[in-house]
């Protein structure tokens, strides 16, 4: 073990996570989503007993609101920009990282990432990647995903012969996977190793990660960015068609282009983003969907209602549970001070909960007229740049497989992913046919 890394860890996670137990203890209900076990498995009472505060609540460490209309604000305002994880670290932490060094390679949420970065650099990374990212681009791919997602459940047939498949492991993961692969131009004969070192990625957008978990983390960071680091190399010698390969040899307006660690942290972004919420978007349908059966039969018999139950199932249960943004400036929320430095918590998943914009807002309704209104893509100028890619596969995917296996049912109890951030499941066992077991 590196006493360098467990050093790192120490006071980027250890402290952190101290402090959120002590507070969690304490009773604060931020601190515990962060933490307590229980929480993690139903977030939502959690989210109701915060919402007592407006517009504010106490956070585990800063601010924390699950109001919608409060948390639009925040993610719109100038007044709030991006939550760098270092800058949230006490004096005499930052002065040990300075000692002994940060990773090398830059993390999803770490600088240079476009989730990382206010405007002006915000605005010149989202700049070149929309460009090579167009909604015409992702309509062009659902033929594709249609065609990706059919070869995977026939890779699913298993379960026709009435033996339990694991729909996570052999569908909602892969698809996300195997579509952003063909995008970036990565190979897809890698997505079981993108798929292992995405699960690092994941872990890492976390706080007070235990050791293990940091260490696999930091481990599957480097190895995703050494990889790209090569393949780089592979594409200036032989570029294709891909996104990746416009990327580096894009150059904007005023004759800049993505530096080494810039093109890193976006190709990071892109893949990792690419797959590893969507698996949850997907994961978290079909729960839906097991649950309500009348629900299931309702869009089997009309599939144009698909579109907007993926809304609603983003609504419900949402893939990205939380992110923040940190006051630039002295400001205020709705007659409550923010002081300059301080953070403020969007609990997005509770503010998809908020009855003030969703009428009956805990009942999953595939029929709401204002699903869309959710803020599970965030709000403001870091709205997810994959938020119609995201869409298209869901619909692609969960429309094909209830369509293939109309008796598919779970085969035991879904497990849900540890992470906080995310939400989703990391294993489903299901029978394709149930009518195969009973013959
Ligand atoms: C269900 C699937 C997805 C969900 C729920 C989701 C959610 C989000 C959220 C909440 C943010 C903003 C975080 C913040 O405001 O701090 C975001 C940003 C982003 N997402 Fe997604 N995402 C999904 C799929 C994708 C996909 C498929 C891509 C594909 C490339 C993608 C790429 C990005 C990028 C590049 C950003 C950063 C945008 C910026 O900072 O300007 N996402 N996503």
């Amino acid at each position: 073990m590196s006493a360098r890394l467990m050093a790192r860890w120490s006071v980027t996670h250890g402290l952190i996570r101290l402090a959120l137990n002590r507070s969690a203890r304490q009773g604060n209900l931020d601190a515990r989503l962060m933490v307590d076990p229980a929480c993690q498995a139903d977030p939502f009472p959690h989210y109701e007993r915060l919402r007592e505060r407006y517009p504010l609540a106490k956070g585990g460490m800063s601010w924390a609101s699950v109001h919608h209309d409060v948390c639009t604000e925040v993610l719109r305002s100038d007044d709030f920009g991006v939550v760098r994880p270092d800058q949230e670290l006490p004096a005499s932490a930052r002065a040990v990282l300075k000692v002994i060094g940060t990773r090398t390679s830059a993390g999803v949420i770490d600088p240079p990432s476009m989730l990382a970065v206010d405007p002006p650099d915000h605005t010149r990374y989202r700049k070149l990647v929309s460009r090579v990212f167009t909604a015409r681009a992702v309509a062009a791919l659902r033929e594709r995903t249609a065609v990706v997602a059919d070869e995977l459940l026939d890779q699913l047939a298993g379960g026709e012969r009435g033996e339990p498949v694991d729909l996570v492991a052999g569908y909602a993961s892969l698809l996300p996977v195997t579509v952003i692969s063909e995008i970036l131009g990565v190979p897809v004969s890698m997505r079981d190793q993108f798929l292992h070192w995405g699960d690092g990625a994941a872990a890492s957008l976390d706080l007070g990660l235990p050791w293990s978990r940091f260490q696999r983390s930091e481990a599957d960071l480097d190895a995703l960015h050494e990889w790209f680091l090569g393949h780089f190399a592979r594409l200036r010698a032989n570029p294709g068609q891909d996104i990746l390969s416009q990327l580096v040899a894009l150059v904007d307006e005023d004759g800049g282009r993505l530096s080494e660690p810039e093109l890193s942290a976006t190709a990071l972004l892109l893949l990792g983003a690419g797959f590893e919420t969507t698996v949850n978007l997907i994961g978290n349908g079909v729960a839906q969907l097991f649950a309500h059966p009348d629900q299931r039969a309702a869009l089997a018999d009309d599939p144009s209602l698909w579109p907007n139950a993926v809304e609603e199932v983003l609504r419900f249960d949402s893939p990205v549970q939380r992110t923040a943004r940190r006051a630039k400036r002295d400001t205020e929320l709705h007659g409550v001070p923010v002081q300059a430095g301080q953070v403020v918590v969007t609990l997005l998943g509770g503010a998809n909960r908020d009855p003030r914009t969703f009428e009956r807002p805990d009942r999953f309704d595939i029929h709401r007229a204002n699903a869309r209104e959710h803020v599970a893509f965030s709000s403001g100028i870091h709205y997810c740049l994959g938020a119609a890619l995201a869409k298209m596969e869901a619909e692609v995917a969960l429309g094909r497989l209830f369509e293939r296996f109309p008796q598919l049912t779970p085969a035991g109890p879904a497990h849900r992913r540890p992470t906080r951030v995310l939400r989703g499941y990391d294993a489903m066992p299901v029978l394709t046919d149930a009518r195969a077991v009973a013959h």
